[in-house]
């Protein structure tokens, strides 16, 4: 496998992706790893990410040194590359100013990881410091207009640096780099596959439960399904899924739940029905944070009730993905949010936790699903918030508001699969606003509620735009709504992007 060592760069984990991708098995850990540590990890190859810091930083990071004696070929990029020429006693500058964007580099002779491509081509640099004289030893592969020693190598040590960043697609050829790098100098073979890191995790799991117990909270979301089919197929029995239905999950989906996993995967599983305990709570609540609040607290209430009534529960899974961990503020990145699945347990919980997804990306936990037969419906499942139903009807919360909204979301989404926009379409729901207005149907008057359609298009959730959603699926939609679901007699689209509006209207 490939190692990537942190040092901050906020291109760090694609890195990790892009090796992946050429199935070849990436980690990113921290740059504090000692040379003893990635002795025992056994890389095939060591890449050093880029980072925010000069090397003349009084607090930059640092790696083990030691590891350049390892006998593992090694990729610095930018920083990681800086750091490498340090070591080795070239000639690093100090920035006066950063330099940031394309720009095209000129090859020397023909080097080793650029072989095959064009003499002139275009790389994304974002970087202060430069290189003005490399180490001795090493040759320069490559040069711009501004940065004398875009690249460099000692093709005898297996020691490669480039100052521009492979990993971004601006880079013409940086895939075809990386991938010389990991197939040619490491020799690795591109045989990972979800089909071996599904064995891998399942000896994994073995191995740390032994014959003890699991407890899995069970969401119907695509991770903690997927984390409880991957489990379960490790340890079976031993597992148990508590499933709590708060009475604000969308139509059918409990069912949806409760049909594969104990229909279909004979999994232990415990459904617990809690919609009144969930709607006693929220009588008279209107404010949307504090119904979050409850929302958030009352399940944890629940979910521990149950799990006290189980004996000798030793471990506790979790969903939790490689974002989560990295999101959540690694040593080196700054917290963006922190994430529900991380910060979110109770502090007293008593159990020791796996989490045997927080090396993978989503859309590797999606082909990880599908390989492990969970239906499609839960592997592609659109984000669906933790509160549910209740933070889309707005204001304070009533089974029969509730019950619109779930009838409107299922015309919607039907709809939206009949158009087969399903999967374009980053999130699509209906929120129920505290308003009513007048209308007329059959000759007379009615005065009712309205329902909001949103629909978004979204790489993460940081920032969407509407989704230009064609105006016949919107009027098809429209119409079913009106006429399916009592006391709606108007349907609005709301076209705003976030920001500044938000997703959720709670
Ligand atoms: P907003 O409304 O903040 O939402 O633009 C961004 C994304 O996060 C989802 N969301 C939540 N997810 N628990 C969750 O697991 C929550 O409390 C929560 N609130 C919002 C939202 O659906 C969107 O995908």
């Amino acid at each position: 496998f490939i190692l990537v060592l942190d040092f901050g760069s906020q291109y760090n984990q694609l890195i990790t992706r892009r090796i992946r991708e050429f199935g070849v098995y990436s980690e990113l850990h921290s740059h504090r790893l000692t040379a003893e540590d990635i002795k025992e990890m056994n890389p095939s190859g060591i890449i050093l990410s880029g980072g925010p810091h000069s090397v003349y930083d009084e607090n930059s990071f640092r790696c083990d040194e030691a590891i350049f004696d390892l006998g593992i070929p090694v990729l610095g990029i930018c920083y990681g590359m800086q750091l490498m020429m340090q070591h080795f006693g070239g000639n690093v500058q100090r920035a006066k100013e950063r330099e940031y964007g394309k720009a095209d580099i000129t090859l020397t002779g023909e080097p080793v990881l650029f072989k095959g491509t064009p003499t002139t081509q275009t790389v994304w640099m974002s970087h202060g410091d430069k290189i003005i004289e490399p180490a001795p030893g090493f040759t320069i592969d490559a040069t711009s207009s501004s940065t004398p020693v875009a690249a460099v190598s000692n093709v005898d040590r297996n020691f490669y640096g480039v100052q521009f960043h492979p990993e971004v697609r601006n880079t013409e050829y940086g895939n075809e780099l990386l991938n010389k790098f990991v197939f040619n100098v490491c020799q690795c073979e591109g045989n990972w596959t979800m089909e071996n890191f599904i064995d891998m995790e399942v000896e994994k799991i073995q191995t740390k439960v032994g014959n003890k117990k699991v407890l899995c909270a069970l969401s119907g979301g695509v991770d903690s399904s997927v984390v409880a089919a991957l489990i379960h197929k490790a340890i079976g029995d031993q597992l148990t899924c508590i499933f709590v239905d708060h009475g604000l999950l969308r139509k059918n989906e409990a069912d949806l739940v409760m049909e594969t996993f104990k229909g279909k995967f004979h999994m232990n599983i415990i459904k617990v029905d809690a919609q009144d305990r969930f709607l006693s709570k929220l009588k008279g609540v209107s404010d949307p944070e504090q119904k979050r609040k409850i929302i958030g607290n009352e399940f944890i209430y629940v979910f521990d009730d149950e799990a006290d009534k189980l004996k000798d529960i030793e471990f506790l899974a979790q969903g939790t993905l490689y974002t989560d961990i990295v999101e959540s503020g690694t040593e080196t990145a700054q917290t963006i949010k922190s994430h529900h699945n991380v910060g979110g347990l109770p502090e007293d919980m008593q159990f020791e936790l796996i989490e045997p997804l927080n090396t993978l990306f989503k859309d590797e936990v999606r082909a990880l699903g599908a390989e492990l037969g969970v239906p499609d419906d839960i592997v592609w499942r659109q984000p669906f918030p933790g509160p549910g139903l209740g933070i889309r009807v707005l204001g304070e919360i009533s089974e029969e508001k509730i019950e619109i909204v779930r009838e409107s979301d299922a015309i919607l989404r039907e709809e939206i699969k009949n158009a087969g926009l399903d999967r374009d379409i980053w999130q699509y729901f209906t929120v129920l606003p505290d308003i009513r207005s007048v209308g007329v149907m059959g000759d007379a008057r009615t005065y009712d509620y309205t329902i909001g359609i949103r629909a978004v298009t979204s790489i993460d959730g940081m920032t969407s735009d509407w989704a230009r959603i064609p105006w016949d699926v919107l009027e098809k939609i429209s119409t079913r709504i009106v006429n399916e679901v009592e006391h709606i007699n108007r349907v609005v689209y709301d076209i705003t992007s976030k920001p500044p509006a938000t997703i959720e209207w709670e």
